[in-house]
């Protein structure tokens, strides 16, 4: 079976992190840590970046820190992985369910139509950059905070800046699927110190400086370790080379790909693909071919379906999501994986190009 995706470990990453264990480290997070967080926060420009154990709390502990509370209206693009909304969600705050673009990214003449918005979490999905420039600095003029998504960007680009420094605070994902991992992980990113110290001390219970057990307030315990660290920093070193494979599966797709049933989604040669994909004519194509691939030993993958079809979210359905609605069922997701050989895509391709209904 070639599968949708799939982790990719080197003998470098082993002994990372087997030298890491044998060095007597308290796993917990410590030095490596720290480095992880700099090696980040240099690579693409952000002044402080803090690890946390996962994306969701990592998009969780920005909305705290910018003050989002219950009742206040968050605007969310309706197609992107659940745990974006979950995290206003979780936090009591409103989603806003906003149209996408053709490049699946929050459309931003949807989103300036949009009233007492107090947040917006913009998402470059699956590393495309969509309008993510405009809606800054919409959200800038209108004093709207903003959260970029970054959990599949590491290594895109927008037109000035790395994916990544969007907004007021970014968020990385270090899942296994991700262009680099550290089993599960998050990053927050930001330039503002303030938001940086007030998120420092969220994740670590709140607690006043040294080893004190006093507490300035509320906080729980979202600290990363060290252990994952040391497999970060390894994966972290092969970025740019995983950054070009990414691409290379990207070209041997566009290139091969010839079937009238879907199309490959186009990157721009400053986004980083990180699930290729392909838009089907509808939803039963869509399916057809998922099923006709499965029993050729290929994996593929449904993209993320709109929000506003999820049964516990029709609350926050509205009216103005067509486009999301009549395109969430006919992306599929091609595999992906950085270990994907060539013999590999040529096997997908020769299947892809034969299917027909
Ligand atoms: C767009 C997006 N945001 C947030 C997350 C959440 O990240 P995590 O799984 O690390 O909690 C994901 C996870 O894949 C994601 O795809």
């Amino acid at each position: 079976m070639i599968f949708q995706v799939e982790p990719q470990v080197t003998k470098n990453d082993i002994k990372a992190v087997s030298d890491y264990m044998n060095s007597g480290g308290w796993l917990t997070e410590h030095k490596f840590t720290n480095e992880f967080e700099n090696k980040i926060s240099n690579y693409l420009g952000r002044k402080y970046a803090i690890a946390v154990p996962n994306g969701t709390i990592a998009i969780y502990l920005a909305l705290m820190s910018l003050g989002i509370k219950k009742g206040d209206r968050v605007a969310v693009p309706n197609i992107t992985m659940i745990a974006t909304i979950n995290a206003i969600l979780w936090i009591g705050a409103e989603p806003v369910l906003i149209d996408v673009d053709e490049d699946f990214c929050m459309s931003i003449n949807h989103f300036k139509k949009i009233k007492n918005l107090k947040a917006a979490i913009f998402v470059p999905l699956n590393g495309r950059i969509g309008n993510g420039e405009l809606i800054e600095k919409w959200c800038k003029k209108n004093q709207i905070k903003l959260i970029e998504d970054s959990a599949h960007s590491l290594g895109t680009k927008y037109k000035n800046f790395n994916a990544g420094n969007l907004g007021d605070l970014s968020i990385l994902s270090f899942t296994p699927h991700k262009i680099i991992t550290t089993g599960q992980g998050g990053m927050i990113l930001t330039n503002n110190q303030k938001l940086a110290k007030n998120i420092k001390k969220l994740k670590s219970f709140n607690r006043r400086a040294g080893k004190s057990d006093w507490h300035d307030g509320f906080g729980l315990n979202f600290k990363f370790t060290d252990l994952q660290a040391a497999l970060g920093l390894s994966q972290l070193a092969r970025l740019e080379e995983n950054i070009t494979t990414k691409r290379k599966i990207y070209q041997y797709y566009k290139k091969h790909i010839d079937n009238d049933f879907f199309a490959i989604n186009e990157f721009e040669e400053n986004e980083v693909p990180w699930f290729l994909d392909v838009l089907t004519k509808n939803s039963n194509v869509r399916n057809k071919l998922h099923e006709y691939l499965i029993k050729n030993n290929i994996e593929t993958r449904f993209s993320y379906p709109a929000l506003s079809k999820q049964k516990f979210l029709k609350e926050y359905k509205n009216k103005n999501l067509d486009f999301s609605e009549s395109t969430h069922n006919k992306i599929l997701w091609l595999p992906s994986s950085l270990g994907l050989k060539n013999n590999e895509l040529k096997i997908i391709c020769d299947k892809l190009n034969k299917f027909r209904i």
